[in-house]
């Protein structure tokens, strides 16, 4: 099977977890893509959905599902995201696709958190993916500084040869070389960085479930 077809099988699968009548919270990726697509033809059994970017809420309204602002919503049963790194214990990389900020805003207001992933993604220990931290643009060299003080790269994400510029408005650095064998400490210390917005690891709050694609098939583990 192709990482694609895994990555379908996955999006599929999720669609068990999504609550008849209920809001349900998107992600972003190419994976999020594939399980709006799914979504799309279950359409008329769901309220609407939260989208955790605006490239998610094109998609969806494109399938016609309803997106509602977050402020609207005070609690859903599910957010259904994929991952770049995921541990066995639950904790995640996120952000290679820039939204992680708006993702772990989205999450926090979720009764659980489905993960949906190929098994390529699935890691003892977080960390060979860069470590996506989204910043106030006036502040990013000094961030850059205090995260290469950890002893590793921090390069800041480029578009089209200028920094990226995320739906918030501010920079992604990426932090290289980083092995995080205490993804709970780290995230609360880059958290604390004066003019860091989010950092990508999904630690204190991972992941309830994770739909892992694998050629033996969907594997299930639960957190
Ligand atoms: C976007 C994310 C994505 O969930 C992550 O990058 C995985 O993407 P894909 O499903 O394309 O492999 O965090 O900010």
């Amino acid at each position: 099977m192709t990482q694609d077809e895994l990555k379908q099988a996955v999006a599929r699968a999720a669609i068990e977890y999504v609550v008849d009548g209920e809001i349900v919270g998107v992600g972003t990726g190419s994976t999020a893509n594939f399980f709006i697509d799914e979504l799309g033809k279950i359409k008329h059994r769901i309220k609407g959905a939260v989208a955790s970017s605006e490239v998610t809420a094109e998609r969806l309204r494109g399938h016609g599902i309803t997106v509602f602002d977050l402020n609207e919503v005070d609690s859903m049963p599910v957010y259904i995201d994929g991952a770049d790194e995921i541990t066995p214990q639950g904790a995640m990389i996120k952000g290679g696709g820039a939204a992680l900020t708006r993702e772990k805003i989205v999450a926090s207001v979720a009764q659980k958190f489905i993960c949906i992933a190929d098994g390529s993604k699935l890691v003892d220990v977080l960390g060979k993916f860069p470590l996506p931290v989204e910043v106030i643009p006036m502040a990013q060299s000094v961030v850059a500084r205090k995260l290469a003080s950890l002893g590793c790269e921090a390069r800041l994400r480029l578009k089209d040869g200028k920094p990226l510029v995320t739906d918030n408005g501010c920079y992604i650095i990426d932090v290289i070389g980083l092995a995080i064998t205490d993804p709970v400490a780290l995230e609360a210390s880059i958290n604390n960085i004066v003019g860091v917005v989010t950092v990508g690891l999904f630690a204190r709050q991972g992941a309830n479930v994770c739909l892992l694609g694998t050629a033996d098939g969907v594997k299930k583990l639960e957190f």
